[in-house]
């Protein structure tokens, strides 16, 4: 059989990635797919660089359309970025009858549901592994290996260049802007991190894995987004010395009010394996009913990993493309008629626990009224730690860092309840406020 033909938008690292590993294990793709699989054509508004991903033999042109317009194209991989031309091109490949591959998880996770509704009324594909946590096969995990399941809620690592931070703030003692600068400098940090270090593309990828844990249609704008750029080091020693490690997390969670979906820091018990996934290393752990829990690791970015999901999403289609439509695996793990309405709960709704910080005037009767606020509001306390004023403050200080690690309470409560603490004249300075996840 002719191989399936398939042109690439955006010949950038993860194109170039994808062109060496199916040249390299052509001949195992081949008999994992029952068809060669061949990128013919190359659209890149720098054609010199899209000749020289693509090698000979392969057609590069300057405009995406021409590729779309080529009736003999298959599957087109759109690796573009953004929203704003490549959902152009992706609806305009899917109303061209191909099937689509993408690493955009900006684009599923804002308009998803507007392009998975188009690609179902046209019977094609769009397929997605390399737009959730790089290489690890996490969309295939959660939309077949875990089909017996329900799943009761996931948590995940799925934005290197933060974990990266992290780890180096926490292994040097450095503040978030020194190691910012030298994560850029290195290459972890794109020129403009603004993405990664305010947690938009970590809640975009959990948006997406949300939506096919729980079925429900993917909701970005409901998803409640905190970066990391507020963090300070002794937050991340203090957390050291009662036994966590500060993570920022994608988190979403079937409750019987409805979904959480968020992504903060959060302090994750030293002991948990995703507290010792270091640098830019991803992981996800993912709870099923029938399953329990279970991790997927490795790399979430870089040209070859992600290729090596592309590719995946590739042979799957190869291996689809001549079924029914309505026999194959749906876009969102659940059959679009078959899609939940659980509501995603605003975040005043979730509960979870605690790590507060607060500076405080060192004198008799601090702790008994701020455990007191905390008693009247229902709020109990797991731990306690208060540092000496001397190692807070220096020689004759008066003031000392109080810390305060809750159980489980709701997140409105614990707003309200810290609007009374911060208004104490013995509160010296901003409430530190984050939230710990036990992931037991
Ligand atoms: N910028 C992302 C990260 C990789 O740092 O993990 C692509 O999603």
């Amino acid at each position: 059989m002719k191989p399936i033909q398939v042109g690439l938008l955006g010949a950038g690292t993860v194109g170039s990635g994808t062109f060496k590993v199916l040249l390299r294990n052509q001949e195992e793709i081949k008999r994992r797919a029952g068809r060669g699989i061949e990128i013919t054509m190359v659209a890149d508004l720098d054609t010199a660089r899209a000749r020289e991903v693509a090698g000979e033999g392969v057609k590069v042109v300057a405009d995406a359309r021409e590729v779309i317009a080529n009736p003999d194209i298959d599957i087109v991989i759109e690796l573009i970025g953004g929203y704003g031309i490549a959902k152009q091109l992706v609806l305009e490949a899917i109303a061209a009858g191909k099937h689509v591959v993408t690493a955009n998880k900006a684009l599923l996770a804002v308009h998803g549901t507007e392009i998975f509704a188009a690609a179902h009324a046209k019977g094609v594909m769009v397929a997605f592994e390399a737009a959730v946590a790089g290489g690890i096969p996490i969309i295939k995990a959660l939309r077949e290996g875990l089909t017996a399941n329900s799943i009761q809620w996931l948590a995940g690592i799925i934005n290197g260049t933060t974990n990266f931070i992290l780890s180096e703030m926490r292994d040097k003692g450095l503040d978030f802007a020194t190691v910012l600068k030298e994560a850029q400098r290195l290459g972890y940090a794109e020129a403009d991190p603004t993405f990664d270090i305010e947690g938009v593309d970590a809640g975009h990828k959990v948006t997406l894995m949300s939506a096919i844990a729980f079925g429900i249609p993917v909701q970005f704008d409901k998803a409640h987004i905190e970066g990391i750029t507020k963090l300070a080091a002794q937050d991340i020693k203090y957390a050291e010395q009662l036994g966590y490690r500060i993570k920022l997390l994608g988190i979403t969670k079937r409750t019987a009010q409805g979904i959480e979906l968020r992504v903060h820091p959060s302090l994750v018990p030293s002991k948990r394996l995703l507290a010792n996934v270091e640098g830019a290393m991803n992981a996800v752990v993912v709870h099923g009913d029938a399953v329990g829990t279970t991790l997927y690791y490795g790399k979430g970015a870089g040209s070859e990993p992600t290729a090596s999901a592309v590719i995946a999403d590739l042979v799957d289609i190869t291996r689809l493309h001549t079924a029914d439509a309505a026999h194959r695996v749906p876009h969102l793990a659940f059959h679009p008629d078959a899609m939940s309405d659980l509501k995603v709960l605003p975040m005043a709704e979730v509960v979870t626990s605690y790590y507060l910080r607060l500076r405080v005037a060192d004198q008799a009767g601090v702790l008994a009224k701020v455990t007191g606020l905390l008693a009247t509001a229902g709020i109990s306390i797991d731990a306690v730690l208060q540092r000496e004023a001397d190692e807070v403050g220096g020689e004759g200080s008066t003031q000392t860092d109080l810390i305060i690690l809750t159980h489980d309470a709701r997140e409105g409560t614990v707003n309200d309840v810290l609007a009374e603490l911060q208004a104490l004249p013995t509160v010296l300075q901003p409430i530190v406020r984050i939230r710990k996840e036990e992931l037991s």
